[in-house]
């Protein structure tokens, strides 16, 4: 028995290296210089409620949310001790409202002005429903919490349906090569290349992800997922110019 689980640990590494390849390195520095609200702010974060994150995702932060202007509705799935509350509220504008869920109770502490603490599960979706109902739509949602991948995948279909138009929900700490919430969300992003064309006028008709999501991005450790400003009801393609020579 235990020879035979010896062959398929050896035969799951040989399948798993045929997929993996190497880049060759981009010349240029290794260390990507930051810069934006988030980096600022933690560059004179000092003392307060502790906060602690892959620096690479500050990067992201600092890149893609910069829609940071107009009042959000933020709500983060792992709480701990505040600091990324805080980090929010220091940040975004002051009507914003910032919602942190986590399982440990103490963490209602880190509630004040604009940051609401509720506890609870992130796997109870019920739970998750009642939060999106009181609070929602969400501009941002970030999972921090668990990290297990059966409770990202019951967070993100319980919170999908409060997503405000536009909004992001990102996922933090994907690890592992097998990691079967990365496979959730790689089947998400495949939805997007899905093709069922309308032949007559060469229009192509819209799953439920091509209408609601634009763009799903990876990066190490995390997921994007972004949503549409307005549902896509058909996917179009357009010609330009009059000069054409004929396929082969
Ligand atoms: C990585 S920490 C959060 C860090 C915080 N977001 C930050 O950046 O400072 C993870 C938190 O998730 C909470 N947690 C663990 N399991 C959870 C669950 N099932 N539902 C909600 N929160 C959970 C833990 O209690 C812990 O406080």
């Amino acid at each position: 028995m235990i020879k035979k689980l010896g062959d398929i640990a050896k035969w799951l590494r040989s399948v798993n290296n045929g997929y993996r390849f190497t880049l060759e390195p981009i010349d240029g520095p290794s260390k990507q210089p930051i810069s934006g609200p988030f980096s600022a702010a933690l560059s004179k974060y000092g003392t307060g409620p502790g906060v602690h994150k892959w620096l690479h995702y500050w990067v992201f932060y600092d890149q893609r949310f910069a829609a940071l202007e107009r009042p959000l509705r933020i709500l983060e799935i792992g709480v701990q001790s505040g600091g990324s509350l805080h980090l929010w509220s220091r940040i975004v504008h002051p009507d914003s409202q910032i919602v942190g869920i986590d399982i440990n109770e103490p963490c209602r502490r880190y509630a004040g002005g604009n940051i609401t603490v509720e506890i609870g599960s992130q796997a109870d979706s019920d739970f998750l429903k009642d939060i999106g109902a009181k609070y929602g739509p969400f501009d941002i949602i970030v999972d921090d919490g668990s990290h297990i991948a059966e409770h990202q995948e019951i967070s993100l279909c319980a919170l999908t349906p409060f997503m405000a138009p536009g909004g992001v929900y990102f996922i933090e700490d994907i690890h592992g090569r097998g990691n079967t919430f990365a496979g959730f969300v790689y089947g998400l992003a495949m939805q997007l290349n899905e093709m069922s064309l309308d032949t007559d006028v060469f229009d192509c008709h819209v799953n439920s992800v091509q209408r609601h999501v634009s763009t799903v991005e990876f990066g190490a450790f995390f997921a994007a997922i972004w949503f549409r400003n307005h549902p896509m009801e058909k996917l179009q393609s357009s010609k330009w110019g009059d000069d054409w020579i004929p396929y082969t």
